[in-house]
This record gives structure tokens, C-alpha cells and sequence, in this order.
């Protein structure tokens, strides 16, 4: 019986109605493998703006802190997208987040359910098969680098900036995933160009020496985002930057049928957090329309890789397998031969996946 202490910060938008599936699924868990699953809340993003003033408050990060997880959502709000010159904003909290907790190692797991081959706009048989896992650097790079104006303003700049430090642990981590898979790493850089992504190269190449029975490819990101829709099946592990590992996974999710199927674990020095891919989707919020699958396979990875208990997590992912079998879809996933009574909203196909487990 494992006792463990569950933070759930649903922050903003469809963050809300999604992380609500992702809990009861761990407290189904936690009933049937008789675990002792304890919860708290917190604020993060827009709703922490308007509540404090501040996008993350010490108060959650603390609490971050002192939890075995962190159950996520999403941060972000539409009133900050067109708006510049605002100095606070919900993804400062993110941001802020990550480094605070050390969470340098972001996964993002791109799977796809063979049920959902039709729901991509990539032919099936090119995509038939897929199974991508992504480590993107998260604590570095021009997220975090140095950044300003100059010229009175009217020049702007962000440093993209890594130590090898950052570097060898990120790689580390891709080179021993790809070690329990098929042995296979691409490593995405820009080494033609930026001098960051060429102190990238050496330090793969250097960890490449370590690990002679992984076979690593190395691919400038340009041809990477070519690659990844003509030949998705191509790919085992990959590793990568920040800024390029956020476009390159979004890019990805499309492989799997929909932002809305993917999970991700962000873990690093502590609490790991794990959140979907997705983001907070204002124009759908509140109305039940949210896709709760990658919060619920979030929820899978934390049993698994915060907590250790792989079969727990083998269960809710054959619970999301068995309803796709099954036929039912959320809107995002549903395709013009699904039946109009086998489309559910986010709680009617929570209630599916619950029933499976
Ligand atoms: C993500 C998001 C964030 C990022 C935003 C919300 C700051 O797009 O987690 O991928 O760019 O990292
Ligand atoms: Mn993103």
C-alpha cells in the first residue's frame, strides 16, 4: 500500500473540467489497489493573477513542494494573448514553476491508439505504428536566458543559453529511456547556425561514447519538422531544446490524433508535475467539451514515474484503450463515421474511463 500526497493546481480554462477527470481517476486507483491517496489544491496562472496578483504564489510552491506530485492543468488566458505590453502573465507562473522545482526534464510521450488512426489528418499508413517518446529540455534555453529591450526600446532580444551541465543531464536521461526501448536517439539541434545548439552537439556526442549500444542520429530541427509528418515511424527517442521541443511536440501531437490525447511528466530535482500538452483552450471552456484523455494519461505517468507503481498506471491506460474500443469520442477525436450518441463530453467519458478500471 503506497500513502502519498497528491497537490492538483487545475489553473486555467479547460484546466479546470480536465484535471477534475484526471483525480478521479487516481481516487479510483487508490480505491481499488487500496492506496492512500491524499489531495490539495492550489492557485497557478490567470485564476492566481486574480486572486493574489501574483501568477504563482509562494503559498503553491510550497505546496508544490512538500507534495509526492503535482496534478496539472493548464495557465493562460486570452486577455494576455493580444496584450503585449502586460508585465504579469499566467505563463510567468509556469515558467517560474519549472525552474523553482528543477523540472529540467520534460517527457512527452506521442502515442498513438490504433482506434484513432482516422481522427489524424496524416494517412494511416504512414502513421500506423508510431510511438515517439520526447525529452525536451525545460529550464533552459531562450526561455530563460537574458532578455530585454534596448535602443530606447526599439530592439528586442532573448538569449538562448546552455551550460553543458544542462546538457549531459537531459541527454542522460534520453540515452537511458532509449536504452529500455529500441535504442534509438535523435538528437535536434540548430549546430549550423547557433553556437547554444553546437555545445548541444559535443555533449551528445561525448555521451554517445557512454552508450554504444544506443544508435544516435543527429538532425538539424528544420529537417526534423520535415521528417516527423513524411516518416513519423522513423523515430524512437528524441531529445531536444526548449524552444524546439515545444514547437516539435505540438507538431507531434498530430501524430496522435489530437492535443487532446497528450500526457506529460516534467521531472527533474523534486515533485515531479505532470500536466497535458494541451493548453488552457478559452474557447471551449465551461462547456464540457474538453477532451479530459491527456489528463488522465498525465495522471497514468505520475503512478508510474513519481510513484513507481507501473501496474496502477498500466490500468488507466488500458481503461482509455477499452473506451476508444469501445467507440466513444470526444469532439476533438470524433470523425464523420463516429455516431452522434457515441460523441461525450468531458464528464460522460470521465464516467467511461472510471467504469473501465
Ligand atoms: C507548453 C506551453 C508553455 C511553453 C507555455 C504556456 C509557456 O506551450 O508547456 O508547451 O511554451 O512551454
Ligand atoms: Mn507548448
Amino acid at each position: 500500500m503506497a500513502k502519498k500526497h497528491i497537490l492538483v493546481v487545475p489553473g486555467d480554462g479547460i484546466g479546470q473540467e480536465v484535471t477534475a477527470v484526471g483525480k478521479k481517476v487516481l481516487d479510483r486507483i487508490a480505491a481499488k489497489y487500496n492506496h492512500e491517496f491524499t489531495y490539495d489544491e492550489a492557485l497557478i496562472g490567470h485564476v492566481a493573477i486574480e486572486a493574489t496578483g501574483n501568477p504563482l504564489p509562494d503559498e503553491t510552491l510550497e505546496k508544490m513542494k512538500n507534495s509526492d506530485a503535482v496534478l496539472f492543468g493548464a495557465v493562460g488566458h486570452p486577455k494576455y494573448d493580444n496584450d503585449p505590453t502586460a508585465k504579469v502573465r499566467p505563463e510567468q507562473g509556469l515558467l517560474k514553476m519549472r525552474k523553482e522545482l528543477g523540472l529540467y526534464a520534460n517527457l512527452r510521450p506521442i502515442k498513438l491508439f490504433d482506434e484513432l488512426l482516422s481522427a489524424s489528418s496524416i494517412k494511416p499508413e504512414i502513421l500506423k505504428g508510431s510511438d515517439i517518446l520526447f525529452f525536451r529540455e525545460l529550464t533552459g534555453d531562450i526561455y530563460f536566458g537574458e532578455k530585454g529591450r534596448k535602443n530606447n526600446g526599439d530592439t528586442a532580444y532573448d538569449v538562448a543559453e546552455y551550460s553543458r551541465y544542462e546538457v549531459q543531464r537531459i541527454g542522460r536521461k534520453a540515452f537511458e529511456a532509449a536504452r529500455t526501448r529500441n535504442k534509438k536517439l535523435v538528437s535536434v539541434d540548430k549546430a549550423n547556425v547557433l553556437e547554444s545548439s553546437r555545445l548541444w552537439r559535443e555533449e551528445i556526442q561525448k555521451l554517445a561514447l557512454e552508450y554504444l549500444d544506443v544508435e544516435v542520429e543527429y538532425q538539424f530541427v528544420d529537417a526534423t519538422a520535415m521528417i516527423l509528418i513524411k516518416d513519423p515511424k522513423r523515430f524512437d527517442v528524441v531529445v531536444t531544446a526548449n524552444l524546439f521541443g515545444d514547437i516539435l511536440t505540438d507538431e507531434a501531437s498530430q501524430i496522435a490524433g489530437s492535443m487532446g490525447m497528450l500526457a506529460s511528466a516534467s521531472i527533474g530535482d523534486g515533485t515531479g508535475v505532470y500536466e497535458p500538452i494541451h493548453g488552457s483552450a478559452h474557447d471551449i471552456t465551461g462547456m464540457g467539451l474538453a477532451n479530459p484523455m491527456a489528463s488522465v494519461l498525465s495522471a497514468a505517468l505520475l503512478l508510474d514515474i513519481s510513484f513507481g507503481l507501473k501496474e496502477e498506471s498500466n490500468a488507466v491506460i488500458n481503461a482509455v484503450d477499452q473506451v476508444l474500443k469501445k467507440g466513444f469520442r470526444t469532439k476533438d477525436i470524433a470523425d464523420a463515421n463516429t455516431p452522434k450518441d457515441m460523441i461525450l463530453g468531458t464528464d460522460a467519458i470521465g464516467e467511461e474511463i472510471l467504469k473501465m478500471i
